[in-house]
């Protein structure tokens, strides 16, 4: 029988409360409603725990995890009408270099660290990916700080056996899948594509630090799509949408005898959603790579993340 894949994760914001209620979720409820990969490497959805957690608010720290995903600014919805303590104490994060070796001595004898705090901190995502290194443990980038993109950072993770996944993940069902394919169809229609934008609006904490806070986020979703005639327009953070992301994309293109071709088109999503079934399979990837003995960059999680080893800082 195969071990339970064991997690640490850093930042317990939405993200994290659409992962460990889903965990919940899809352990009671059997259903596979919402679920890409049942399996990936012999390793089921209910087969993933997360035994540590890291956060930085004081109101956070010293809660057990199952209640602290509730706490505001998460505004993500309850899945269940109960989740029963998960025996997972908070414990504190750290913000620069100092602590690297205190975490490395929290999360030893994880399979994955899933890094999953605000973007934007580069200096605190490399001292978790340094304490992940440290203690051998696998290390996931889901933000768009430059981690796996950093190749003297990749080139000591494929040396020392460990596994480097990022950065910045795909959504399930969002907007960088979704461009991709509609340019991909376009193409492959043999229709000539003149100029494209997409508009992000949300109302939830990751949504209201992408417009206050400098990011390489923009960049990191024009690596998503893959072509020079798209544009984004600014981020906009709307509360009222709450968990919910909206988003608009527009298509220009020419057909037949070169008349014009025009697409709006609107997606309505809960964003911890789309990151929670990425994350489940990338969790999966890193830890299955990293039992093989596989370190560095794991091929296989490409079409997961936005912005690869080799992508656009
Ligand atoms: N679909 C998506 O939601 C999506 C897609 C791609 C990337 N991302 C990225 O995933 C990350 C997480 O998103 P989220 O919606 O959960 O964000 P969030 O803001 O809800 O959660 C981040 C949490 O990390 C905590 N934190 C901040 N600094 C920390 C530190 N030094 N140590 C430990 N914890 C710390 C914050 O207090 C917060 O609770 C963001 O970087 C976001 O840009 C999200």
């Amino acid at each position: 029988m195969i071990e339970n894949v064991r997690v640490a994760v850093v930042g317990v914001g939405n993200n994290t409360s659409a992962l460990v209620q889903g965990l919940a979720y899809y352990r009671e409820t059997g259903s596979l409603v919402g679920i890409h990969r049942p399996e990936i490497a012999g390793i089921g959805v209910g087969d993933v725990d997360v035994v540590t957690a890291f956060a930085l608010s004081d109101a956070k720290v010293g809660k057990d995890l199952h209640e602290a995903v509730f706490l505001p600014p998460n505004n993500f919805p309850r899945l269940l009408p109960e989740l029963a303590p998960s025996g997972v104490s908070i414990r504190r994060g750290l913000v620069d270099a100092d602590g690297v070796g205190r975490i490395a001595a929290a999360i030893e004898g994880a399979d994955v660290l899933l890094y999953s705090a605000p973007s934007g901190r580069t200096v605190t995502a490399r001292a978790y990916a340094e304490a992940a290194l440290a203690a051998r443990v696998a290390f996931i980038n889901t933000t768009s700080d430059p981690i796996a993109r950093d190749s003297e950072l990749l080139d000591r993770f494929t040396a020392a056996g460990v596994p480097l996944v990022g950065d910045d993940l795909a959504s399930q069902f969002g907007t960088s899948v979704l461009h991709r394919t509609l340019l991909r169809l376009l193409e492959e229609r043999g229709l000539t594509l003149v100029s494209s934008y997409q508009v992000n609006l949300g109302g939830t904490e990751d949504f209201r630090n992408l417009v206050v806070n400098d990011n390489t986020k923009k960049q990191s979703k024009l690596n998503a799509v893959g072509s020079d005639k798209v544009d984004m327009a600014p981020l906009g953070y709307l509360p009222q949408l709450e968990s919910n992301k909206v988003a608009y994309f527009n298509i220009e293109a020419q057909g037949w005898g070169g008349t014009a071709v025009s697409l709006d088109l609107k997606l309505k999503v809960h964003d911890p959603s789309g990151a929670a079934g990425v994350n489940i399979d990338l969790v999966r990837i890193a830890a299955a790579a990293r039992r093989a003995g596989r370190g560095g960059y794991p091929a296989e999680a490409a079409e997961l993340l936005k912005s690869p080893p080799g992508t656009m800082v």
